[in-house]
């Protein structure tokens, strides 16, 4: 079966980018993108997009209007595919049974149920978005018990492994892609039609097919396993600034064993976006109903071990500023999670803002590319914060400069004219290690940074 007509149920960080790269890559399919926001569509239907990706906005400007739809007309989507993204939120869930842990599949289930009232045809339905193990057969249950006559549906696992701020370069030159499938002929080819949009830019060889729940599971313990080398790393950075040891120079050291490698060790304050820790806990979770504490308690240390590291950061930086930050001026620099994205889901610097706020301190944010209005939805302060559009200026009368996101423009700021703008002594805290902290030293900064005495 050759598909001609795809549509995608959810226009997120992942929606979008990954339907704007098929359309790109797939000039003979029509893809439509569908979300229930209409305000999203239309940000998506302007000239600023709703969300900063590198490489995105070209993209979505070739195909746009060719064969590249955003659409807030979610039935008419449905109706015409022949298959289905489904793309939305699975959040943590915040109330009733795995409160704070469990994923919220309320969003998923809407889309299935949508799909099931909508229907008139024959519909592969391919679950994108990061679900538990067994999810599949929940969509497949609603599907299957609202069949209309004359109408078969299969399920696909297809989770997505892109991360934000590469986004376009992890869609067009994949480590690989991933297709979950039940093992009937049905089943079966629904994934070779799936295979088939991939096949048009993936080499074969990259194009992994598993049953479903190896597929589902893959995706919670591929990040599983990321986050735990940030854990890890983040560890041995606390052992490092209490022996003199250098975490750059152990990662290092320990990334050169190829079986180790040197991706993914960088020593950071925390990691932070949307899903690692939605994911991790969702898998505890997962654990605990399969009657497996040890397992629950093993990953449940990888966010432990996160939180640790946030707060032994902001620790430090209030520490170092005497044991009190209260009506001192605090320069973050960075709000983001991480470097090229706009996006501040479970931003460490949310938590180290918040908590200098909590002890008193007035808060200088600069991002590229965080809006303001952003920085105060996160914060749970009104008061005592403000935002600039550059890092001079943030940074401006301020007793000590915190980095919480690695933007490479941080690299290049003239240290020498923003030490000359700050109180004295000037304080440095690189949360990312990513400055020449010799050199600032040299300038007369104070400086402290993760997994290195200086
Ligand atoms: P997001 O919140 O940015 O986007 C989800 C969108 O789905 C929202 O715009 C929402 O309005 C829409 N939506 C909800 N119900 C809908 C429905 N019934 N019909 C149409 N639209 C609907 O989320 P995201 O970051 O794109 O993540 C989506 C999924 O992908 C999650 O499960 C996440 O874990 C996973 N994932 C995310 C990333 C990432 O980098 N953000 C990477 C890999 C996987
Ligand atoms: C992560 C995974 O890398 C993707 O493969 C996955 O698809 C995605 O989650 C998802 O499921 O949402 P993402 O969160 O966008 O992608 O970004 P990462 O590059 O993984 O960074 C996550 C956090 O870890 C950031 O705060 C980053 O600064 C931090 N990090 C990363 C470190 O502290 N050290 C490192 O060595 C790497």
């Amino acid at each position: 079966m050759t598909i001609k007509n795809v549509c995608c149920l959810g226009a997120g960080y992942v929606g979008g980018p990954t339907c704007s790269v098929i359309a790109y890559k797939c000039p003979n399919i029509k893809v439509t993108v569908a979300d229930l926001s209409k305000e999203r569509i239309a940000q998506w239907n302007s000239e600023k997009l709703p969300i900063y990706e590198p490489g995105l906005d070209k993209i979505v400007k070739e195909c746009r209007g060719k064969n590249l739809f955003f659409s807030s007309d979610v039935q008419r989507a449905i109706l015409d595919a022949e298959l289905i993204f489904i793309s939305v939120n699975t959040p943590t869930k915040n109330i009733g049974n795995g409160k704070g842990r469990a994923a919220d599949l309320k969003y998923v289930e809407g889309a299935a149920r949508l799909i099931a009232e909508v229907a008139k045809s024959d519909k592969i339905v391919v679950e994108k978005s990061t679900v538990p193990v067994k999810a599949a057969d929940s969509i497949m249950k609603i599907l299957r018990a609202n069949q209309k006559q004359g109408i078969s549906y299969q399920i696909l696992s297809n989770p997505e492994f892109l991360a934000e701020g590469t986004a376009i370069n992890d869609l067009l030159n994949a480590d690989r892609v991933l297709i979950g499938g039940e093992e009937t002929p049905e089943g079966q080819a629904a994934i070779e039609a799936l295979c088939g949009i991939y096949e048009n830019w993936i080499p074969k060889s990259k194009i992994l097919t598993t049953n479903t729940w190896s597929s589902e599971l893959s995706k919670l313990a591929a990040n599983a396993m990321l986050a735990q080398r940030i854990s890890s790393i983040n560890s041995l950075s606390a052992v490092c600034e209490a022996t003199g040891a250098d975490i750059s120079e152990v990662a290092k050291a320990i990334g050169c064993d190829t079986r180790i490698g040197a991706k993914f060790l960088q020593a950071s304050i925390g990691f932070g976006g949307s899903c690692f820790q939605k994911d991790i806990l969702n898998l505890v979770y997962i654990c605990e109903c399969l009657n497996l504490p040890e397992v629950a308690q093993y990953w449940q240390q990888v966010i432990d071990m996160n939180d640790f590291q946030k707060t032994r950061f902001t620790s430090k930086v209030i520490q170092s500023l005497f044991n009190t930050v209260s009506g001192k001026k605090i320069c973050i620099l960075g709000f983001a999670f991480k470097k090229n994205t706009g996006d501040t889901r479970e931003s460490p610097a949310i938590h180290v803002a918040n908590t200098l706020l909590d002890e008193g301190a007035c808060i200088h944010i600069y991002d590229p590319k965080v809006e303001e209005s952003q920085i105060f939805e996160d914060l749970s302060h009104r008061q005592n914060i403000f935002v600039y559009q550059d890092a001079y200026s943030a940074t401006q009368g301020c007793h000590a400069i915190v980095i919480c996101t690695e933007w490479d423009e941080f690299m290049i700021l003239d240290f020498n004219k923003i030490y000359e703008g700050m109180m004295k002594p000037s304080y440095i805290f690189d949360g990312r290690k990513i400055l020449d902290h010799e050199a600032l030293i040299q300038i007369g900064f104070q400086v402290q940074t993760i997994g290195r005495k200086l």
